[in-house]
């Protein structure tokens, strides 16, 4: 087999004189000159430096050693279609699935496959097989409920503070993954989901803006509730001081310290934000839905609620798999200060309840949602392994149940199927 250097320096590549007919009785010094103006032109060609006398045999033979010894040293070259490092370093660099890790991994995060967290990339198929846009939802009969007189105060109240509460809030969502987690989740499978997320994000960010822009709300005072209810605002200041944690360019895992911030941070993400703030918004909407009011709106909050239980469930996986893989984490000081946010999250979700309905309206009531948050909060702290906060709570809306489990080809307001083509048909014309 020919090396690279066998390649680059075989003798065809080297100059050769000129084809000549074969000559009779030549004048040996003739000849001899002859040669010399060859290797003159070899050095030459070698870069030696200036033409040298035609008949200086002893500086052209020098030149020729000097331009061997000048040349670029022949670097070791690996033989052609050889890999480009040795089998050992290759055997050293590849992925070895037992060493992947959620946190603090040192494996090839371009490297999806191997597989080693399964349940990331499944969830991430599960969010692709179900999406869906805004703008596929017809807001024709919400428009038109909106403009007539059919809809009480109280309930024109209710969707705008439910807005002014989501408009922004998949924003921070989406903020917290691009900027924060995903930089510091070193598992390609995990990080695949969180990519997916944060473009759901951005849809349910479009289907807000879609609803205000739909039935016309003030803009100015839906975009900047999170700024001026007070309600609003309380639930952002509980979660920007996590999102900041991991958002700070300064922040590194690798600590025992930094892994449990990083690890509350994702657990108020999941359990408390995606997973206990964002219900009493849904249960308002999905309840109005089911009274056969803005039904557009209540289809799409169907959807969000669906990748948003999605989101909550992978969050609930990730925490878990980082306990497993980090027990050291999971100290009683770590549990207690998890359960004062639990309880403090609940009673801020009661209090955006109560400023959303303070009479009650649709058939719900406050104390209602006092029963259905502590339900939830129990549910929530159970499936990442603390004991539940309010033992004996039962769910009072149980038909929200029927709601997650949304089906793609079924519309629970509307009997229209849904199929979202994906990869459909181009044309390039
Ligand atoms: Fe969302
Ligand atoms: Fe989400």
């Amino acid at each position: 087999m020919l090396t690279w250097d066998d390649e680059m320096f075989a003798p065809t590549a080297a100059p050769k004189a000129p084809a000549q007919a074969p000559r009779p009785e030549q004048d040996p010094s003739l000849r001899l000159r002859e040669v010399a103006h060859e290797l003159r032109e070899v050095v030459e060609q070698l870069q030696v430096g200036s033409p040298l006398p035609a008949t200086d045999y002893a500086s052209t033979a020098q030149a020729a050693q000097q331009a061997a010894i000048h040349r670029a040293p022949a670097q070791p070259r690996p033989a052609v279609n050889a890999p480009v490092i040795s089998q050992r370093a290759a055997d050293e660099r590849r992925v070895n699935v037992a060493d992947k890790r959620i946190i603090n991994g040192a494996t090839d995060v371009n490297q999806l496959v191997p597989f080693k967290y399964k349940w990331a990339w499944d969830k991430y198929l599960a969010g692709c097989a179900n999406h869906w846009m805004p703008q596929e939802v017809n807001m024709g009969r919400d428009i038109e409920l909106w403009k007539s007189d059919k809809l009480s105060e109280d309930e024109r109240r209710l969707v705008k503070r439910n807005l002014g509460f989501f408009v922004t809030a998949d924003s921070l969502a989406a903020n917290n993954i691009v900027l924060g987690t995903y930089r510091h989740i070193t598992a390609p499978e995990c990080r695949q989901f969180l990519l997916r997320q944060a473009f759901e994000e951005a849809i349910h960010t479009h289907a807000y803006q879609y609803i205000v822009e739909s039935l016309g709300l003030d803009e100015a005072e839906i975009f900047n509730a999170y700024h001026e209810v007070q309600s609003i605002r309380d639930k952002d200041e509980f979660l920007i001081p996590f999102i900041d944690t991991l958002t700070d360019p300064n922040f590194t895992t690798g600590t025992p310290e930094n892994d449990q911030k990083l690890l509350k941070s994702l657990i108020v993400f999941a359990c408390l934000m995606e997973g206990l703030f964002f219900y009493v918004g849904f249960v308002q909407i999905l309840a109005l839905g089911r009274q056969n009011k803005m039904t557009g709106a209540a289809e799409q909050y169907q959807y969000i609620l669906r990748d948003e239980s999605m989101h909550c469930n992978f969050g609930i996986d990730l925490i878990n798999t980082i306990k497993l893989e980090n027990p050291h984490l999971w100290t009683p000081e770590f549990r207690a200060e998890l359960k004062s946010l639990f309880e403090k999250a609940v009673e801020l979700e009661y209090r955006y309840a109560e400023d959303t309905m303070p009479r009650g309206v649709l058939g719900l009531n406050a104390p209602q949602f006092k029963t259905y948050l502590r339900f939830i909060a129990n549910r929530r702290a159970t499936q990442i392994g603390l004991d539940p906060l309010f033992p004996n709570e039962e769910n009072p809306f149980p038909w929200m149940s029927e709601m997650i489990d949304l089906k793609k080809e079924r519309n629970f307001f509307e009997t229209r199927v849904i199929e979202y083509q994906t990869g459909g048909t181009l044309a390039w014309d």
